[in-house]
């Protein structure tokens, strides 16, 4: 398998320039300009084109028992959906039941994945209890190339833990050098306040927000901060939405804290408003932490230019609006949370960020590739262009005019949150490890081609 890309122009977080790439099997081989294209090679005519490393979404939901179902993609169906959309690596949330054996849910995860991902992947361990087991589970799963977890602060009752369990949760991965993300929001006050609203008759999707206000994800960030401190372990607070959690992990920051922040895509081009559609259309608009008010969203692009947040990723999380957010008519807090973005991120942040002056391309690069490598230990045989990296490339057309649509994409899921939006800008072709998996926008690969990617503790 060797694969040349002409005449394009390279953009990794740090450089821009003209040149050609030469793959020979999974790897970048050379990069120069008019490299000689051997017979039999494959050529891709970049002229007029970005070449970009293969995007990486650090946090989605594949596999998902969640409030009463079953998200809806497989790896099949989501894995074509990140690379039509550009990305080359996923990394999932493993996401056992409290009650459920930890390790076997990490088995029943990795099955679920392998031999059907058209594009690579990694996981992030769910910590959804402590127990006397939980350390021999982790080094385990350690071993397994699986380093880093995710811990709860919200969902009382479900994923959540408690303080004992966050802080031997923290205390553990201090140990053994690995980084923990963690959904921040106070499970406690978003119960009180849901049954609050209930009683008051306030049972709509619009009713989701003021249940999980911003002050709630403030308090989650400045909880996970103060545990973080106390035990020193490296921190990356998922899915942020408002002002008040980025000042939290600001100050964080300030303090020497090893903290990371990640935003995701329908913070960025969505806001509370839409949860508020008639005809409890504003269900399709239900995720945690909420969608939240406009005047959140230029903080966050802000954030994004400043670094204060390195990564924008999706939260994938696909529920179907005609069955599944309907088990949530009468009761907001039964619609099923999450909004399915995994085939839109790059296109959303080239058109909302790049293409308006929001971000630069090397910015874009980094916040929606190359930090996520870094930070997750797959840096730099992911997240940009050298020669020894995997050959993980998107060429893209910035000259591209189109729009999204449910009815063309390749997510499993009855809905698209951005019906008939306009977008800038299109991964045309797109390489996993060298071999081409999208031409012409299209998937055209094979769905097990996929890679599990073994990743190293590197958060002593
Ligand atoms: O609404 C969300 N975020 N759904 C997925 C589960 C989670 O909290 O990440
Ligand atoms: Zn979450
Ligand atoms: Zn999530």
């Amino acid at each position: 398998m060797a694969l040349l890309i002409r005449n394009g122009e390279i953009v990794t977080a740090a450089e821009r320039y003209k040149a050609d790439v030469w793959c020979e099997g999974e790897t970048i081989t050379r990069i120069g300009p008019n490299l000689p294209a051997p017979p039999g090679a494959e050529v891709v005519d970049a002229s007029g084109k970005f070449v970009f490393p293969g995007f990486i979404d650090p946090h989605v939901h594949i596999h998902l028992p969640f409030m009463g179902t079953l998200a809806k993609d497989t790896y099949t169906t989501a894995s074509r959906a990140a690379l039509v959309g550009g990305t080359t690596t996923l990394i999932e949330m493993v996401c056992p039941a409290r009650g459920d054996d930890p390790w076997e849910a990490y088995e029943l995860w990795k099955a679920n994945a392998a031999g059907k991902s058209a594009c690579d992947y990694a996981f992030h361990m769910g910590i959804t209890r402590f127990d006397s087991g939980t350390e021999a589970m982790v080094r385990r799963v350690t071993a397994d190339g699986t380093a880093s977890l995710k811990i709860f602060l919200a969902y009382k009752g479900a994923f959540g833990i408690d303080d004992a369990e966050l802080y031997q949760t923290l205390d553990l991965a201090k140990r053994l050098g690995v980084i923990v993300t963690a959904h921040c929001e106070n499970a406690e006050i978003v119960a009180r306040l849901q049954q609050r609203l209930l009683a008051e008759g306030k049972t709509g999707p619009e009713w989701h927000e003021p249940s999980r206000p911003v002050t709630v994800e403030a308090e989650g960030v400045h909880h996970l901060a103060t545990f973080a401190a106390l035990t020193g372990a490296h921190t990356y607070v998922v899915h942020t939405s408002c002002t008040e959690a980025l000042a939290e992990a600001a100050a964080a920051r300030e303090r020497g804290l090893p903290m990371w922040v990640e935003t995701v895509a329908p913070y960025l081009v969505l806001d509370r408003s839409y949860s508020e559609l008639p005809n409890f259309e504003g269900a399709k608009y239900v995720m945690s932490p909420p969608l939240r008010e406009l005047r959140h969203q230029e903080v966050i692009w802000d954030a994004i230019r400043s670094g204060l947040v390195s990564t924008v990723a999706t939260d994938h999380a696909p529920f179907d609006f005609a069955v599944q957010k309907e088990m949530g008519r009468g009761d907001f807090t039964k619609i099923p949370n999450g909004i399915p973005s995994v085939e839109h991120r790059v296109h959303l942040l080239y058109t909302h960020g790049v293409a308006r002056g929001r971000l630069d391309l090397q910015r874009f690069v980094d916040a929606a590739s190359t930090q996520a490598a870094r930070i997750f230990g797959m840096y730099p045989r992911k997240g940009t262009i050298a020669v020894g990296s995997d050959a993980d490339l998107v060429v893209f057309d910035p000259a591209y005019q189109g729009a999204i649509t449910a009815a063309a994409q390749e997510m499993n899921v009855d809905y698209s949150a951005f019906e008939g939006w306009p977008i800038t800008g299109r991964a045309e072709t797109v390489a996993v490890r060298g071999k081409l998996q999208v031409q012409n926008g299209r998937f055209t690969g094979t769905t097990d081609h996929g890679q599990m990617l073994r990743r190293p503790a590197t958060h002593a």
